[in-house]
């Protein structure tokens, strides 16, 4: 690897939401920090930014989001209490967080739309290629993603989005491609973007999932981009400055996945994550599934 094409080492992760959807349970608690079966859900986009080999983790964060940085921080006072009482298990999983990737913060102040917030990283990432993970999807680790986009954008440099097919009537909800087949099957090359169409004015079923490669390029154009949908600055609009002039900050390409996202977005979607994720869980899944089971059985058979 030379200087000129460096390793990409450093992700950026969004967290300044005020997380309304989940009111009153986000009143004092961040959104992140809501458990997923028992973990809180940002720990396991860390873990994904991690086993891509990322391990500088930059959070973009706010007010009232202090628990965040606890988390990822040693705990001495309960380590003792567990170590006192010889819980090795708890012990290392209290530990597992504070031990995972070289954390930062930075807070974003006026929260102006996800594109403003990864402008805030602009200091941190310097003139490197950065990934960006938004903490509303979680990607299975048994699938990995952020990896293939890594290579991706070693490969063919310039920008990489996650991409992923969804029905016609769901592409209102995700920002869109346009999109054109290159020689690798799960690569396309991204022509065009636009932040939540309506349906009839979407350019094909491609959903961008929140997970990006990206060229510090970006960060230019960011500064020059106008709020666009819903009063935000958009970092679809900025792709799509990527998109359309190659000069500027290379080509940009999409990995289409299809392998399992849980979004946990909504209260509903969250509520599917952590029934999913509990069914697949070693420890808890055989337990759980049978007492699902039999829950179902029941709900089909009731008047
Ligand atoms: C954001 C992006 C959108 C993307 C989505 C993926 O929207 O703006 O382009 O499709 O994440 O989850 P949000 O869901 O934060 O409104």
């Amino acid at each position: 690897m030379t200087d000129s094409h460096p390793r990409i080492s450093k992700a950026v992760i969004p967290a300044a939401g005020l997380g309304t959807r989940f009111l009153p349970a986000t009143k004092a608690t961040p959104k992140e920090m809501l458990p997923v079966v028992d973990k809180p859900a940002i720990q396991y986009v860390v873990e994904e930014a991690v086993s891509a080999g990322l391990h500088d983790v930059l959070m973009i964060t706010g007010r009232n989001k202090r628990p965040l940085e606890d988390h990822f921080d040693r705990n001495y006072e309960l380590e003792s209490a567990l170590q006192k009482k010889g819980d090795a298990d708890r012990l290392t999983k209290v530990q597992e967080s504070s031990d995972l990737a070289t954390m930062h913060y930075v807070r974003q102040g006026d929260p102006r739309g996800l594109g403003h917030a990864v402008l805030c990283a602009a200091p941190h990432v310097g003139q490197e290629p950065f990934a960006v993970l938004l903490g509303d999807d979680l990607i299975d680790p048994r699938d990995p993603l952020l990896a293939r986009m890594v290579d991706v954008q070693e490969e063919r440099g310039g920008s990489v989005i996650a991409l992923m097919e969804v029905e016609p009537e769901q592409i209102h909800l995700y920002g869109c491609a346009a999109v054109e087949s290159t020689t690798d099957g799960d690569v396309v090359k991204v022509t065009g973007l636009v932040e939540k169409p309506d349906p009839e004015d979407a350019p094909s079923n491609y959903a961008i999932i929140g997970r990006y490669v990206l060229d510090p390029a970006i960060f230019g154009i960011l500064r020059r981009t106008e709020p666009g949908r819903g009063g935000e600055i958009q970092l679809t609009d900025a792709l799509q400055q990527l998109a359309a002039d190659e000069k500027v900050g290379g080509p940009v390409h999409g990995v289409v996945f299809k392998g399992r996202r849980y979004d946990t977005g909504d209260r509903s979607d969250y509520l599917r994550a952590i029934v999913r994720l509990a069914c697949e869980r070693e420890d808890l899944g055989p337990d759980f599934r049978s007492w699902l089971r039999s829950y179902v059985t029941e709900e089909m058979q009731a008047p």
